[in-house]
């Protein structure tokens, strides 16, 4: 096999990007969990509160993006690379359910989307520089993060919003299975620092920040 040049990686960087900010992800192309009912049921007030909430979670899912991608960049081994990429396609499906999820709640995806992206891309590579087990174990404090984080969310959902709450369910059950993987293959928990400062706080800007825009 040809050894990729810096510059194939950089083309494929800004190709995964483009993909991303632009709504065209890879994914696994599994149909959103959502389905299409309830509806009629959302008052106004409630369809604004779900649109924000499914923004934030899209804001995620796009860092989640930005995560996988510079935590492949610097992975060592290339089995550990082949898990990265297969849950950043469970990822991609999550983008566009929570996108789709969005529009037909009449709102619209965070316009910081690239920033978004971009500011995860340099903690998932200084994360894979920190070595493999290490950048495993970062992403199943993540994955236990999120989790917390859309039980949070499900207890906001206004109760009629079946269709979001099923796609959120989908999503816990993902990131569980992602966070479990990665201890598998020898994940090693990030120092407390990482998990109690940098994490939460990095987690809360964006997630506060989405809400409004
Ligand atoms: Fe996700
Ligand atoms: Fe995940």
């Amino acid at each position: 096999m040809r050894r990729l040049s810096p510059l194939d990686h950089l083309i494929a960087q800004a190709d995964a990007f483009v993909k991303v900010v632009s709504g065209h992800a890879r994914s696994t192309g599994r149909p959103s969990p959502g389905g299409e009912d309830a509806e009629a049921l959302l008052d106004d007030q409630e369809r604004l509160l779900s649109s924000r909430l499914m923004r934030v979670n899209h804001a995620g899912e796009i860092a989640a993006q930005g995560l996988y991608q510079g935590q492949m960049v610097t992975a060592r081994n290339p089995a550990i690379r082949e898990q990265l990429d297969q849950a950043s396609r469970e990822e991609g499906d999550h983008l566009h359910w929570c996108a789709r999820r969005v529009h037909q709640l009449g709102g619209h995806t965070s316009l910081l989307g690239p920033f978004w992206y971009m500011g995860s891309f340099g903690m998932g590579a200084l994360a894979g520089l920190t070595g493999d087990a290490y950048s495993l174990g970062f992403i199943d404090e993540t994955e236990r993060q999120v989790e917390r984080h859309l039980d949070r969310h499900l207890e906001r959902l206004p109760k009629h919003d079946s269709v979001s709450a099923r796609i959120l369910e989908q999503m816990k059950q993902d990131e569980i299975e992602h966070g479990a993987h990665a201890m598998a293959m020898g994940g090693k928990p990030p120092p407390w620092p990482v998990r109690r400062l940098l994490m939460p706080v990095t987690a809360a800007v964006m997630t506060r920040t989405a809400y409004w825009i």
